[in-house]
């Protein structure tokens, strides 16, 4: 099997450079090598390789940047997808995409299904509910699978962050009010890796969209605590408190939404792949 990888060096791009490596050959590009945004380029590459499977792990994720920015990041979020699409669709190959729980407004108050109307509150979800219509408009199979709030330990992330705080600050103050799945990018990376074992026509067969995600929700307050005590290094922490905050006492350029977990029970009843609880991954990602 030929892979064609782009976004190889972001958080879920470097864990698919890894799960990817035995299933044939991966051809790995991110934005140093070949920026998405030229596009003469980019269709060359494809036209060039023929890979029966284009993964797209590359995407502009900075949130409150992409309300400055709005036009690159629907470029990169929205209609570069949509290229994507044509040139699989015209290899007869197979597309991954990867999306976002951030296409949603949060108000349902319960975890989204791939059937809840989308309802984008900033620029970053907006482009990328525009790169998933672009990619469901076209001719290609497809697999998107929309995930949430994806950490790694090997680039920056939440995870990181909570931990370099944790060294510098006596109180940390965390919100407690938006609430979604944490996700770790090699299990991401993991499930693709396994999707991409099966036999293709069944693949085709159940092309559409997917919510995957760590099993389970949280509060990014409970999300930090749990860091914290997983911590495999406790003793360097010098933070004795954490404490409660609202996303109000944080204003930021884009607003997020506050209830945003994700229900894979599509993805798990079509492809029969279990996602383990957040909380037992993390374990995992805290030891590796
Ligand atoms: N991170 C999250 O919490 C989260 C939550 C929900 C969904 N997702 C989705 O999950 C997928 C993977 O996210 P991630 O966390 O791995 O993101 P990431 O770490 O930001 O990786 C994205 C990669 O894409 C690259 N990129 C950006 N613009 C590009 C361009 N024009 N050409 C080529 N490469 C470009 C980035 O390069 P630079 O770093 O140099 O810009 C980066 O290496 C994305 O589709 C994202 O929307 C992520």
């Amino acid at each position: 099997m030929k892979i064609l990888l782009f976004g190889a060096m972001g958080q879920l791009g470097t864990e698919l450079q890894d799960t990817m490596s035995t299933l044939g050959k991966v051809a790995a590009y991110d934005i140093h090598n070949l920026n998405l945004e030229h596009t003469g380029v980019l269709k060359e590459t494809i036209r060039l390789y023929r890979p029966d499977v284009i993964v797209n792990a590359s995407a502009y994720t900075a949130v409150d940047q992409a309300e400055r920015e709005k036009e690159k990041a629907f470029h990169v979020n929205g209609e570069i997808p949509g290229l994507l699409a044509e040139e699989t669709a015209k290899l007869n190959a197979i597309l991954i995409h990867y999306s976002t729980d951030y296409v949603f407004d949060g108000s349902k108050g319960a975890p989204y299904v791939e059937t809840d109307v989308p309802h984008p509150l900033g620029a970053y979800g907006s482009s990328k509910l525009a790169g998933e219509e672009a990619v469901r408009a076209g001719k290609a199979d497809y697999l998107i699978l929309r995930t949430s709030w994806v950490y790694s330990r090997s680039r920056s992330s939440f995870v990181t962050k909570v931990l370099e705080w944790s060294r510098k600050q006596d109180v940390m103050n965390v919100v407690d009010d938006q609430v979604s799945n944490p996700t770790w990018a090699r299990r991401l990376a993991i499930v693709t890796a396994r999707l991409l074992e099966m036999d293709p026509d069944f693949l085709r067969e159940r092309r559409g969209l997917y919510h995957v995600v760590g099993n389970g929700y949280a509060s990014r307050l409970d999300w930090a605590r749990k860091i914290l005590e997983l911590d495999p290094n406790k003793n360097e922490q010098k933070v004795r408190e954490i404490l409660p905050a609202r996303t109000s006492d944080f204003p930021t350029p884009a607003q997020r939404p506050l209830f945003s977990a994700l229900d894979c029970s599509l993805f798990q009843s079509t492809f029969g792949i279990p996602l383990p609880r957040w909380e037992d991954d993390l374990q995992l990602a805290m030891t590796v």
